[in-house]
């Protein structure tokens, strides 16, 4: 491929593997290798490679460290039934990540090598790709300002990687309803900033919110627009959507300030073939609580690739916590999305890319 495998001196043995793959959760477990490809101004993209996972050596004055000038990406690779490997549409997230690294002055990577990265790495690292209900290899692509200097400009030095992590389900409790807690007093993003890259920075902003959301006995923290501060944007780290009772399926439409979901983008395409009304429009708050109390709206979910689908089950704020009871249409899409994912269902998009 074009990331040739370097020769690793002690990959895990089958034993440490395989007990590196019992009770997964998410991102804590890394494989034998990572990709790895280094941009210059000079020279260009160059050096690519899959080499032994491991310890980077950074400068201290790397500006990532300083400035944060950073992109990355989330995607996953699934097993099938037969042993096959596949991953969900790689040509979104190699767009988007250029579409990130554009905003944040990084250059952008070629897709074919974006996608070559992924195929090199997994096939490297295949036997890391887990095989339980859920599970799958979570691939984080990710790009950084590595150039040792302290002045707030353009890197000329970017390092590429692409670690790879067996994962089970993102929150703890599965497919259980998480509870979100609105933030009311920060917001993730802002008008012309950098809301819709996926760049570290975003979801730094959303820590301390998320340790709010902690302290409120909830999973989530799900942010509003910083401009009306009335309006549904999305969570920490991942998409929302609104089931109304008479089928018709929201979420919010992108402003700049959102993150262009994979998995919400795709479920926008899945609900709509099905004949579902799907509107991208502003869902003020204000409005959903009282939606949900009347019963005009019926589920609230959450989407990305890490945390796939998940149902809603409780909204708090200040002044306010409501119970969802629905979940119905949010169990038809995650079956409908794993399905296809997973390959027990039929796949009539291409959206499956064979590793
Ligand atoms: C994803 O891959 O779904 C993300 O958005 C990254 C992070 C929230 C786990």
């Amino acid at each position: 491929g074009r990331f040739p495998l370097q020769p690793h001196p002690r990959p895990a043995t089958d034993a440490e593997r395989a007990q590196a793959l019992t009770d997964l959760h998410f991102g804590r477990v890394f494989t034998d290798h990572m990709a790895h490809a280094r941009w210059t101004r000079e020279g260009g993209w160059a050096g690519h490679a899959v080499v032994p996972f491991g310890d980077l050596t950074l400068s201290p004055a790397a500006a990532v460290l300083h400035y944060a000038q950073e992109v990355f990406e989330g995607i996953k690779a699934y097993r099938h039934a037969d042993g096959s490997i596949w991953t969900f549409r790689p040509r979104y997230n190699a767009a988007r990540m250029n579409l990130s690294a554009r905003r944040m002055a990084i250059p952008e990577l070629p897709e074919e090598d974006f996608i070559a990265s992924l195929v090199d790495l997994v096939r490297a690292d295949a036997e890391w790709v887990p095989s339980g209900e859920g599970e799958s290899l979570y691939l984080r692509p990710y790009a950084f300002a590595s150039e040792a200097f302290l002045g707030v400009h353009a890197a000329s030095t970017i390092d590429y990687y692409v670690i790879a992590s067996p994962s089970g389900a993102y929150f703890t409790h599965g497919l259980q309803p998480i509870s979100i807690w609105v933030s009311q007093d920060y917001h993730r993003a802002g008008r012309g900033g950098t809301g819709f890259a996926k760049t570290g920075g975003n979801y730094a902003s959303s820590l301390l919110p998320q340790q709010e959301a902690d302290a409120e006995g909830c999973d989530q923290v799900c942010f509003l627009d910083d401009v009306t501060e009335k309006n549904l944007e999305e969570l920490g780290g991942m998409n929302v959507m609104v089931v109304d009772a008479d089928g018709t399926v929201r979420t919010p439409q992108l402003t700049g300030t959102i993150l262009e979901g994979n998995t919400r983008s795709a479920i926008i395409r899945l609900l709509k073939d099905s004949g579902r009304r799907v509107v991208e429009e502003t869902i003020p708050l204000e409005s959903l609580l009282e939606d949900i109390s009347s019963g005009k709206v019926r589920e609230v979910f959450a989407c990305g690739t890490a945390a796939v689908v998940v149902p809603l089950g409780r909204l708090k704020g200040r002044g306010f916590d409501v119970a969802i009871e629905g979940s119905e249409v949010t169990h038809e899409i995650y079956e409908r999305l794993t399905g296809i994912q997973y390959g027990r269902l039929e796949d009539p998009y291409n959206w499956m890319y064979r590793l």
